[in-house]
């Protein structure tokens, strides 16, 4: 197989699911200041397996919540709208990340748990360089690698191909996906976050999370979520062949005023969350 052209990348986009109606209407739910908990928890509950998947969610160890909350009602009031938000978002597009992607080297869950990991590092940073909105970094980091659902397919022709070219050449990974297939994970990322309507920020986070510098929507989100994944990768979560020459830019360490001493606390405690077995409430 050789590149991929527009039209057909285009139609993968086009083959890939539409987040679910209830999770679409969740979402504008949390965006309208005039919305309810209850209004909220109207709408979700008519997806029986995805209230019970948010509020396994909610119940995980990383929202560190002392007592059990049993109803979406509840979840809402004491987690707040911005954070159902991502939960439901997340709890949505885990089956579609709980895949084995073999055209990266990544097993079943593996890209799943990749993902989780930068998120919940992505939050952690947001924290410590004063980022408000949290929730934001957090879906960023969550979805960043999802072109890689749709890149997989055509990848596996190429596998041996783009690794001969890393290993050769050594050039990043990225680079050899674009060189070999015409587009990479990142870029084809930001056409799903597109499809599914995602707010700009958000699509360039993703578009741009292996090349920050070119952000200018929202240039700290971007960094946020680059930094992450780094973390992420660094700290041995789901890499696959992603992580060759993967080097963290210096310019995103900048734009966010990260010290060394920040980045070492940050990285302890993000592995301290990650050998939790009950972090990701699974
Ligand atoms: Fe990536
Ligand atoms: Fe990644």
């Amino acid at each position: 197989m050789g590149k991929l052209t527009l039209p057909a990348l285009v139609r993968a986009v086009e083959d890939l699911p539409a987040l679910p109606a209830v999770v679409q209407r969740v979402i504008a739910l949390t965006e309208d200041p005039k919305s309810t908990a209850r209004d909220i928890n109207n709408v979700l509950t008519q997806d029986q397996g995805l209230t019970a998947k948010v509020l396994r969610l909610a119940n995980s160890a990383f929202y560190g919540f002392p007592r059990r909350i049993s109803t979406v009602t509840d979840a809402t009031i004491l987690l707040g709208f911005q954070t159902i938000r991502s939960i439901v978002l997340a709890a949505s597009v885990s089956e579609m990340m709980k895949r084995e992607l073999r055209g990266y080297a990544l097993e079943r869950g593996e890209l799943w748990r990749h993902s989780q990991a930068t998120a919940v590092g992505a939050r952690m940073l947001a924290r410590e360089v004063k980022f408000s909105r949290l929730e934001v970094a957090y879906t960023a980091a969550l979805l960043h690698d999802i072109g890689k659902l749709i890149l997989d397919t055509y990848l596996r022709d190429e596998y041996e191909a783009v690794l001969e070219k890393v290993e050769k050449e050594h050039v990043t990974f990225l680079a050899a996906e674009e060189a070999l297939l015409g587009f990479h994970h990142a870029l084809v990322g930001a056409k799903v976050a597109e499809k599914w309507n995602l707010p700009l920020e958000l699509v360039e986070a993703i578009g741009f999370h292996h090349e920050p510098e070119r952000a200018q929507e929202n240039p700290k989100l971007t960094a946020i979520a680059h930094i992450a994944d780094c973390m992420s990768v660094s700290l041995g979560m789901g890499v696959g062949v992603d992580g060759f020459l993967y080097r963290i830019s210096p310019k995103a360490v900048e734009l966010l005023g990260l010290q060394e001493d920040q980045v070492d606390r940050l990285f302890a405690n993000l592995m301290e969350v990650l050998v939790d077995e009950d972090t990701f409430g699974e």
